[in-house]
């Protein structure tokens, strides 16, 4: 079959969180489970011109009462091969593009031509198509920034090459569904009956990804359980009713991690790689890591690690709500050391510099930095994830393959990927709570640190289990082929 994926991040290339590691992951294992797969994602100021081969020609897209003109790039995405290629296109505009941020920087973090801009990307994907006479049997669509793509197929565009086109809509992400006024959408040059009938209208303004719910043939999230909890009041951000409504076509399928690049058996940003029957490299890592962050290296202290946005998502008013929050009572109550790297809201940046420099056992750092958050996985003993909610979540599966136990929320996809410690037989991956309290991130950190310090053969059992776990995409990517293969079959 042949696919198209469109998206705004893609590794390496553009990337704020786990929907970049995804969409090129499950693009390299489609491919070689033998599928056609092309990306295409816009041209951020972040990704090398010189480095990519440019289309011959600027390409029209229409959009408002006129066309914008751009220009195209492609490069085959790393780790694709000769036999099992993907293209990379990538749509080049400046003004839409040429800039820092990918959605906004710092000070303006949803730029106030969002609709614009991905309104643009999303037409331009048609164009593309046009342009490379590439016709996919699947234009596949993930999150609001390319959400239109199922909109514009079913209100204009399924006709000529794309006459028998079907479209899938991947929501990695409930919680951002791109609302802008609906002044906008004369840009989108759909009619206005339009704005009604795909579902755009949301108390008065325009809901990119509740269009794209309702137009697309079909739909997942990306791990069953986060998949039932949308359809509830509580986790469905107000698209519940609607998700219930197309419970026919949704589908839970976890996501998987790349196991080419997470794989501490093959791992050259740590010291030393190691495997279950090794685990010497482990310590090493831990070794490096207290170093990085300027703790003291002491090789039988308990690390927890974390890398994180930094947003209310991720449980971070629970763990550092100035006065509240649970880190700055576990670490120093307990005898254990803490780093973190993360970027996102500014109080907590502050916090979590603040607190570093109060505690003598807990080490921040903000930024973003590819190659650290490899050495934190494999170095810590643990890796904290007090998430609010979780549609699939990565770091918790790096985690186990690198054998270090997840500290996690019950929640979402974590649900689906971490057993629960039980004391009694030692069974187990990680260590779970329900509420989102700091009481209960303090007593799950507790109930961890006293397993490792008085059960020292369970923690080695449950890194053994966990880094023997299977968390390649192969099966999930599987699944997608099935869901493709049971729409095409339809026509
Ligand atoms: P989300 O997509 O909600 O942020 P995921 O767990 O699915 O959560 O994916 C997050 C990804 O982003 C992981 O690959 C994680 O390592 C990475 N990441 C997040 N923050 C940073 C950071 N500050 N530096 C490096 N990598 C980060
Ligand atoms: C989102 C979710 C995260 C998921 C990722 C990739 O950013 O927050 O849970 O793992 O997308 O699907």
């Amino acid at each position: 079959m042949k696919i198209l994926m469109a998206s705004s991040e893609a590794v390496p290339f553009a990337k704020t969180g786990g929907l970049a590691d995804a969409v090129s992951a499950l693009s390299l294992s489609l491919a070689k489970l033998g599928h056609e797969i092309a990306v295409v994602m816009p041209r951020f100021y972040s990704v090398d011109r010189l480095r990519l081969n440019r289309l011959e020609g600027a390409m029209g897209v229409p959009v408002g009462d006129g066309e914008v003109w751009c220009a195209v790039y492609k490069t085959a995405l790393p780790g694709s091969t000769a036999k099992n290629p993907v293209t990379v296109y990538f749509i080049d505009h400046e003004i839409f593009f040429g800039r820092e941020g990918i959605y906004g920087t710092p000070s303006e973090p949803d730029f106030l031509d969002n609709p614009r801009r991905f309104a643009f990307f999303s037409r331009a994907v048609f164009q593309l198509c046009r342009k490379i006479s590439w016709y996919p049997d699947i234009l596949h669509a993930h999150d609001w920034p390319s959400a239109l793509v199922p909109v514009f197929l079913k209100y204009g565009e399924r006709r000529g090459g794309f006459a028998h086109t079907k479209s899938v809509l991947t929501i990695h992400n409930l919680g951002y569904q791109g609302i802008y006024s609906k002044d906008n959408f004369p840009f989108l040059s759909l009619p206005w009956n339009i704005f009604y009938e795909a579902g755009f209208e949301d108390w008065n303004m325009m809901n990119f990804l509740k269009a794209g719910i309702n137009s697309a043939d079909k739909l997942n999230t990306v791990s069953p359980h986060y998949a039932e909890e949308t359809k509830t009041q509580a986790h469905g951000f107000r698209l519940d009713t609607v998700l219930r409504y197309r419970s026919g076509d949704y589908l839970g399928i976890l996501n998987g991690i790349d196991t080419d690049l997470w794989n501490p058996a093959h791992d050259l940003t740590i010291p030393k790689p190691y495997d279950v029957k090794d685990m010497s490299g482990k310590a090493q890592a831990k070794e490096a890591l207290q170093k990085e962050f300027g703790l003291p290296i002491e090789p039988n202290i308990p690390l927890i690690g974390m890398i994180s946005r930094l947003t209310e998502q991720k449980g971070v008013g629970e763990l550092f709500g100035p006065g509240y929050g649970s880190a700055y009572s576990f670490c120093k109550n307990m005898k254990l050391q803490f780093v973190i790297l993360g970027s996102g809201e500014t109080w907590c940046e502050h916090e979590i510099m603040s607190l570093s420099s109060r505690l003598p056992n807990f080490a921040a750092k903000v930024g973003y930095n590819e190659s650290l958050s490899h050495l934190i996985e494999a170095g810590s003993d643990f890796f904290l994830m007090p998430s609010r909610y979780e549609p699939c979540g990565l770091n918790q599966m790096y985690s186990l393959t690198y054998g270090t136990l997840p500290i996690v929320r019950r929640t979402g996809g974590l649900a689906d990927t971490v057993e629960n410690y039980n004391q009694d037989t030692g069974s187990g991956t990680g260590f779970m709570f329900d509420d989102l309290s700091p009481s209960a991130i303090y007593n799950t950190v507790g109930w961890a640190i006293w397993a490792y310090y008085n059960r020292k053969q369970h923690i080695e059992d449950m890194q053994t289990r966990g880094m023997k776990t299977d968390f390649s995409w192969k099966k999930s990517a599987g699944t997608y082929a099935a869901m493709y293969e049971s729409l095409t079959k339809e026509h």
